[in-house]
């Protein structure tokens, strides 16, 4: 008899909820097939599990680790002092959610520059210590040798290219990729790399719609995009964007679709006046 695999806790978990009638593991077959039927795919960063959980229960596809992490929850200025100990460690909380999304961790910088060996040993981390079941890289030709290798070791990868935040200093700032037709060409040749090189999908990020739309109609595999125009097979926000948590700057391509910042100081400024008046604890929330 061959030996029993041991389920990971995120298989466990996903069969667990499978059993409790939620809806199956978003597999990347599911999400090819979601681009052969025109079903558009939904991926958003977590990086806790309290909002893994809500994403997950509002039918997200993917949930994105994102090493913008580093700047929406830690408090650094870029994500460039990201490592893979912050990476892990917030993998693991999503991963303990239990999602049907796809749970997908960030590659930090430097954690794949510089070797394809150390890149997939740190893949492997976020997968095994993680619970993740893919991981993101940023960059395009020049990555191809990590991400052919991280996928010959068994481990998904999504790419990224355009307005690549870890390259920032690289870029002369956060700016729109691929005006000009020289940069286009280069974005459009990236992708097919990563594609055969083999990502399963590629996020792109800050660059014109009709880029975009020539990458999306050209490549098998889906398209994710962040400032990217309406023609990605998928789009991405940071949870903390969308949801109005972030208040520092608001990039143009962000639609907020909450204002958790405002109501989260409106109810800690309400609670902060209970306690000084005394108006808290009541009754009900003593014991006799
Ligand atoms: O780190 C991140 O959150 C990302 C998204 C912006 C796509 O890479």
């Amino acid at each position: 008899m061959p030996p029993k695999v041991q389920a990971t806790p995120t298989q466990a978990g996903a069969a667990a909820n499978a059993a409790e009638g939620a809806r199956p593991k978003v597999s990347r077959a599911k999400l090819g097939e979601m681009k052969k039927g025109g079903e558009r795919i939904v991926m958003v960063t977590a990086y806790d599990y309290p909002f893994a959980r809500l994403a997950d229960a509002a039918g997200v596809d993917i949930l994105l680790v994102g090493d913008t992490l580093g700047m929406v929850v830690l408090g650094f200025d870029s994500t460039l002092p990201v490592t893979m100990e912050h990476m892990v460690h917030h993998t693991q909380a999503v991963s303990r959610a239990r999602p049907s999304g796809m749970i997908v961790g960030d590659m930090p910088f430097m954690s794949y520059q510089v070797t394809a060996e150390e890149a997939v040993r740190n893949a492997g981390r976020l997968v095994q210590e993680g619970g993740a079941e893919a991981v993101k890289l940023e960059g395009g030709e020049r990555i191809c040798a990590a991400v052919e290798a991280i996928a010959s070791a068994g481990i998904p990868v999504m790419g990224h290219i355009g307005l690549t935040p870890q390259a920032v200093h690289q870029l002369g700032g956060y700016r729109v990729q691929g005006r000009d037709p020289a940069a286009a060409e280069r974005l459009v040749r990236d992708a097919h790399a990563l594609q055969e090189s083999g990502c399963f999908a590629l996020v792109l990020e800050a660059i014109p719609a009709s880029v975009a739309q020539q990458i999306t109609t050209t490549v098998r595999i889906p398209t994710i995009g962040i400032g990217a125009g309406p023609h990605c097979d998928g789009q991405v926000l940071v949870l903390h964007d969308l949801l109005g948590l972030f208040e520092e700057f608001v990039p143009k391509f962000v639609r907020r679709y909450a204002d958790l910042a405002g109501s989260t100081r409106t109810a800690l400024e309400a609670f902060a006046d209970d306690v000084r008046s005394g108006r808290f604890p009541g009754k009900e929330h003593s014991y006799g």
